[in-house]
């Protein structure tokens, strides 16, 4: 995988042969986004059971290290649902699999390699629903990285911006940094500036001033969990555009594979937000120094919950949904076949 972590400055792939690299990998935040996560942590399961086969591991053996595997898979980021999916699916073929551990091993490899192209595919029909939603000439405001890296390939929000700047090159973007780990402008911009697509960077406080401009015509995020009722849970600061957005009346999307929906959770309020490292909030240095002292006491939520009210449509790979959001999200669980 390519390691986010060095980007922008450095364009650097890290090979991973073994399941607790992966799980040290997503925690670290090497690789992030939600279908990203998913699909490494499938692949982590996959790399489990080829070690645990590879050993001559029993099967009960083999059941036990996979278990381990899935298991700390699924702690090492607790926000994005498209994870524990993703590994559960794993773990839902180990249980109903009577065959040997190599058997074993080979269709988990099989179906970790295809979570990945679902994904790819899955950002693809998302592009193409939003069409209708993009007006001409756009200027699309986006929060975080929902692109190519944070899910595999292609992107959910930047595949949005993808399908929108291909059907019409008038389309621009503006940037939000996103504070504090900067996924907009070290990932973001990055990713459109590859795609020749132009943009536009900013700091996070100054999008209310643009949108106040009328320099914003759209909002497109992506998500990390998105509840029964249409809450949306994703990056830290997406619910304070959401909130400008209204004000603005500017039309607030997010875009989002059926694998980040979690019909489990009535709204957002029981969605748990990771919270991180204080240095994270402290760490940023201007002028050569640090710009917070060490002992500041810190706050850091990566996550944050937008409600259903600020969503004026949710697109996934089944289609352009809208309010009410249970009905028709519970139809594109079903129809994607989960
Ligand atoms: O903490 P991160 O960088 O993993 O957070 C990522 C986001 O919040 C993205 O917006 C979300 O995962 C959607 S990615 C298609």
């Amino acid at each position: 995988m390519l390691d986010q972590t060095r980007l922008p400055g450095e364009v650097v792939q890290v090979t991973l042969t073994e399941w607790p690299e992966v799980v040290d990998a997503i925690r670290t935040m090497v690789v992030r986004g939600a279908p990203a996560i998913g699909v490494a942590g499938a692949m982590g399961v996959a790399l489990a059971a080829a070690g645990a086969a590879a050993t001559g591991a029993t099967r009960e053996a083999f059941d036990a290290e996979v278990g381990r595997a899935i298991a700390a898979l699924r702690d090492a980021r607790p926000t994005a649902v498209n994870l524990a999916w993703a590994v559960d699916r794993l773990g839902g073929i180990v249980t109903a699999h009577e065959g040997t551990p190599g058997e074993i091993a080979f269709d988990l490899a099989d179906a970790a390699r295809g979570i990945h192209t679902d994904e790819v595919e899955r950002c693809v029909a998302i592009g193409n629903h939003s069409l209708r939603l993009i007006t001409r000439g756009a200027r699309i405001l986006t929060h975080c990285n929902a692109g190519a890296l944070a899910t595999g390939g292609y992107g959910t929000a930047l595949g949005v911006v993808r399908a929108a700047h291909a059907a019409d090159p008038t389309v621009t973007v503006i940037v939000d940094e996103t504070r504090p780990l900067l996924q907009g402008s070290r990932l973001t911009a990055w990713e459109l500036e590859r795609e020749a697509i132009p943009y536009t960077l900013i700091s996070d406080n100054m999008a209310a001033a643009l949108m106040a401009q009328g320099r914003v015509t759209h909002v497109v995020v992506g998500a990390d969990r998105i509840a029964a009722n249409g809450d949306v849970v994703n990056k830290i600061g997406t619910y304070g555009v959401a909130i400008l957005a209204r004000e603005h009346g500017i039309p607030f999307i997010v875009a989002a594979p059926t694998s980040t929906l979690d019909l489990s959770m009535p709204s957002a309020a029981g969605i748990p937000v990771e919270e991180r490292a204080a240095g994270e909030v402290r760490g940023l240095s201007l002028f050569g120094r640090p710009a917070a002292s060490p002992d500041s006491p810190v706050a850091n939520p990566a996550f944050d919950r937008t409600p259903a009210r600020l969503v004026t449509a949710i697109v996934t790979e089944q289609g352009v949904h809208r309010a009410p959001y249970e009905r028709s999200l519970r139809d594109a669980w079903d129809t994607a076949g989960h």
